[in-house]
Parts: structure tokens; C-alpha cells; sequence
């Protein structure tokens, strides 16, 4: 039964598809978690089609387009995600990054890293390493906690991770090594993978440099979705931060990629800071956006737009003072979870940016250092009593407003600029077919 499902499949793949799945087998047996005997590798083999089948299934139980919320370390933790779910029912949530290490080395620990509550999906993981082992188990561990997509960290420039780590925006400079991490990867679990990177890395910052690492990792592996952060990485003297506003953005790859690779899925990240940006780059022809620090830092004007001006359904009657309530029980429910961690800090922090602009923001801010500093704070409840009254009721009560839409002609310049299109040299088709 399997083995015809799998026969079926491989009928109607492409000559690369084919060299693909034949290299999962051939290359990364050992690789593939489990206990298995010959005739089990060809039974793993065969139901790998099988998951590629189901992959396709899993991926379409999301209606298009999509918005997706920017993974960030510190920032987009269960709390966040369970605010952000509250101000959106579509929008794809993506985790931190969590590197393949510490999900081994935490292997009795997970749910602190790992778990989530239900209503978070559609929910993905991401994680970082240079490890194929490591990355192997680590997506053989999470499997239990059902994400409905991993994704692979090939866009972070920090020191830690890029320099000493040796994995996040580094890696683009080597495309065998992440396309052998996504074929181990996607070996490992039965949802979709996806790999999300920078457009360049120091000077190897052409687009036919790009377009070389895209090739390569979506005709070695099953990658066939990618999330590019439209600003290359500088490795040597500035910081993350600076790292996320000095290079330039060059929307123009980005659209040049759609462009070049119409079997691939590509979204775009970096700079969109509105619902009426959104909603430009998707009429450009963008597959799909990722939002980072604005759907943090705005999180009410941007998240609350999303389900009606991007997915098409009602404008929404949800007031701020509903979402605090269902935010307040959630919150109160984790405190102190895991010893002295969640603390109300912890769970407040998502919040910091909810009354952005708003009559009584700035009073609300120093209510909230003040009940900070208190060591007797001890509730979310509680610390909602000592501080929402500073806003004013008619903040806490309306409904998310209309934003007049306003037609940002960014995405229209880029593709103004677009490079010459792509063609493969030589040398990488014969790095493929031998
Ligand atoms: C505080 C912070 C932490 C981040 N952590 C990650 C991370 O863990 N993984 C990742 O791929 N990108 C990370 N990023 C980059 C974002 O995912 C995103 O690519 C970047 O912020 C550009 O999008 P934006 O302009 O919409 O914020 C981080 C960004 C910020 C601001």
C-alpha cells in the first residue's frame, strides 16, 4: 500500500525531485531516526513520498495568502504568540530561533522550550545549528508537539550565532551544507520545511549570488519555500541590531526571485511596517509577508487589521479591553510554570506596546515601571488594578478603527529595478546531474 502510494508519487516527479528523494536515501540513512533495518529504509523511503504527499495536504489546510509574524529571539516567545492569536485567528506565528543543540541538551526539559497551547496554529518552529545529527534529533523531538512547519534559521548575524556558532546568515556562504540540513530535516518530520535568509552576506551580495543558494538548496532538498529578509548581513564590526537597519533593502531581489523560480515559494520580510504595505506587496505579486518588529511594537494596529483587510473576513468588534481579559486569565495560568519563570514581567513585556500612540500611553508606561519595581506584585490581575487606569475608557473600549487605505507604491519601484533574470551556469547543473 505504501510502496504503490510512494510508486504513484515518484511517477509524476521531475528529474530533480527524483535525484532529491533519491539523496535522502542514499545520503542520510543514518540520519533518519528510529531503529531501522534494511527493508525499514525502503519503508522509510517510500513513506517520505508519503509525507510529501501529506506535506502538500498539511500546507493547503491554510488558505492563502499568507501573513506570517517574523520569528524574534526574546520577543516572540508563548506569550506574545498568545497575544498576537488574540488579535488575529490567520496569522502564521513563528517561534524564536531555537538552536538543534539545546533542544538535544534540554531533551528532559522540552516543554519549556517547546510546547504550546492549541490555539497558536498555524505555528512554526524555527530552529538554527550546524550539526546534522543535532539538527536531525531535534526535529525528530519536536515532532510530538505538532508545528505546522520547520523552518531553518539562515539569517542571523550575531556574533554568538554567525561567528562563534558558525551557523544563522553564515551558512549562505554554504549551500551543500543547508541543503543536506533541510533534506535531514525534512527526513525527520512529516510537515513542510522552510528556510529563511538574508539576500547577501558582505560582499558575496549579487543576485546572481543569491539566485546560486537558492538553486542549490531548493534542487539538493525539498525546500521549496523561502522567507528572505530583503537586506544582506555584514559580518564583520556592526551589531544585530544594526545588522536589521544599515544595509540596504532591496525589494528588487525579492521580486526578481518570484520572478526566476516559479516553482518556489517565496515570502517577503524586512521594512513592511503597515497593513496597507502588506497588502502591497502581496497586489506586486509577493506569495506571501512576514512582519517582525512593527507586528511587536504595534502590535494592536497591525495585528488587529490582519483577519479583515488581508484575509477578507468582517471588521472586527474586539475591543482592548477583551483581548487584557482573556490575556489577564492566560497569564495568570503561567505564572511561575517552570519555578521562578514566567515571572509577571515576562508576561507583561508583549504588552509594552498595546496602547502605541493612544491618549494615556506615555501615564500607562510609567504606572507599569513603577508597579515593576514593587516586589509585592504578584498577579497579572493584579497588576492590570494598579496600572489600566491610566486609559481612558474609550481607548480600552473601541473596536480596532478602519484605517483609510493608503496605496504605498514602494513594491511598484522595486520591480522597476529588477536584475537580469537568472540563468544556472553550468557549473552548478553539473555539480547536480554529474
Ligand atoms: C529582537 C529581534 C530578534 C530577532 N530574532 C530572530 C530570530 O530568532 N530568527 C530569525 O530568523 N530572525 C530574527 N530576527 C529578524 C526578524 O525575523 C526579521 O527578519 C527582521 O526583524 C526584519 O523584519 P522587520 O523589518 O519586519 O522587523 C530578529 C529581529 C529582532 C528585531
Amino acid at each position: 500500500m505504501m510502496k504503490s502510494a510512494g510508486h504513484t508519487l515518484i511517477a509524476s516527479l521531475t528529474p530533480i525531485h527524483s535525484v532529491i528523494l533519491k539523496n535522502h536515501g542514499r545520503l542520510f540513512p543514518n540520519l533518519i531516526y528510529g531503529n531501522h533495518t534494511k527493508s525499514r529504509k525502503l519503508h522509510c523511503y517510500h513513506q517520505k513520498c508519503q509525507f510529501h504527499k501529506e506535506n502538500i495536504m498539511v500546507a493547503s489546510r491554510y488558505p492563502p495568502p499568507r501573513f506570517s509574524v517574523a520569528p524574534m529571539m526574546e520577543f516572540t516567545d508563548n506569550h506574545y504568540r498568545t497575544l498576537a492569536r488574540l488579535l488575529s485567528k490567520h496569522a502564521w506565528l513563528y517561534t524564536e530561533m531555537i538552536a538543534a543543540e539545546t533542544i538535544v541538551h534540554q531533551k528532559g526539559n522540552l516543554d519549556q522550550f517547546l510546547a504550546f497551547s492549541p490555539e497558536q496554529h498555524p505555528i512554526v518552529l524555527q530552529i538554527g545549528g550546524s550539526d546534522l545529527d543535532n539538527i536531525a534529533k531535534a526535529t525528530q523531538l519536536a515532532n510530538s508537539y505538532g508545528y505546522d512547519e520547520i523552518n531553518f534559521n539562515c539569517g542571523c548575524p550575531s556574533p554568538k550565532v554567525a561567528g562563534k556558532g558558525c551557523f544563522g546568515v553564515r551558512l549562505m556562504l554554504d549551500p551543500k551544507f543547508v541543503a543536506d540540513a533541510m533534506s535531514v530535516i525534512s527526513a525527520n518530520t512529516n510537515v513542510p520545511v522552510s528556510v529563511k535568509c538574508r539576500i547577501g552576506v558582505d560582499n558575496h551580495d549579487s543576485y546572481n549570488e543569491l539566485c546560486d543558494f537558492i538553486y542549490k538548496v531548493s534542487s539538493q532538498s525539498p525546500t521549496k519555500h523561502f522567507i528572505i529578509h530583503s537586506r544582506k548581513a555584514l559580518l564583520n564590526g556592526i551589531s544585530p541590531k544594526e545588522n536589521r537597519s544599515i544595509p540596504p533593502l532591496k525589494y528588487e531581489y525579492y521580486y526578481a526571485l518570484v520572478r526566476d523560480f516559479p516553482d518556489l515559494q517565496f515570502t517577503i520580510n524586512g521594512g513592511i511596517n503597515t497593513i496597507d504595505e502588506v497588502n502591497a506587496a502581496l497586489r506586486e505579486g509577493a506569495h506571501g509577508v512576514m512582519v517582525g518588529r512593527a507586528a511587536y511594537s504595534n502590535s494592536w494596529n497591525l495585528l488587529g487589521h490582519v483577519d479583515s483587510a488581508i484575509y477578507g473576513e468582517p471588521p472586527s468588534s474586539l475591543t482592548r479591553r477583551q483581548v487584557l481579559e482573556k490575556y489577564q486569565v492566560y497569564g495568570d495560568s503561567v505564572l511561575g510554570l517552570y519555578g521562578p519563570r514566567p515571572n509577571v514581567r515576562e508576561v507583561i513585556k508583549p504588552l509594552l506596546g498595546f496602547f502605541h500612540s493612544e491618549p494615556g500611553n506615555g501615564a500607562w508606561k510609567r504606572k507599569v515601571d513603577a508597579a515593576f519595581m514593587e516586589c509585592t506584585l504578584q498577579t497579572i490581575k493584579s497588576f492590570f488594578e494598579k496600572t489600566l487606569g491610566a486609559i481612558p475608557d474609550s481607548v480600552m473600549d473601541s473596536p480596532i478603527t478602519q484605517v483609510p487605505i493608503v496605496f504605498s507604491d514602494v513594491f511598484a519601484d522595486a520591480k522597476n529595478l529588477l536584475p537580469p533574470p537568472y540563468t544556472v551556469r553550468e557549473e552548478e547543473e553539473e555539480l547536480l546531474y554529474g
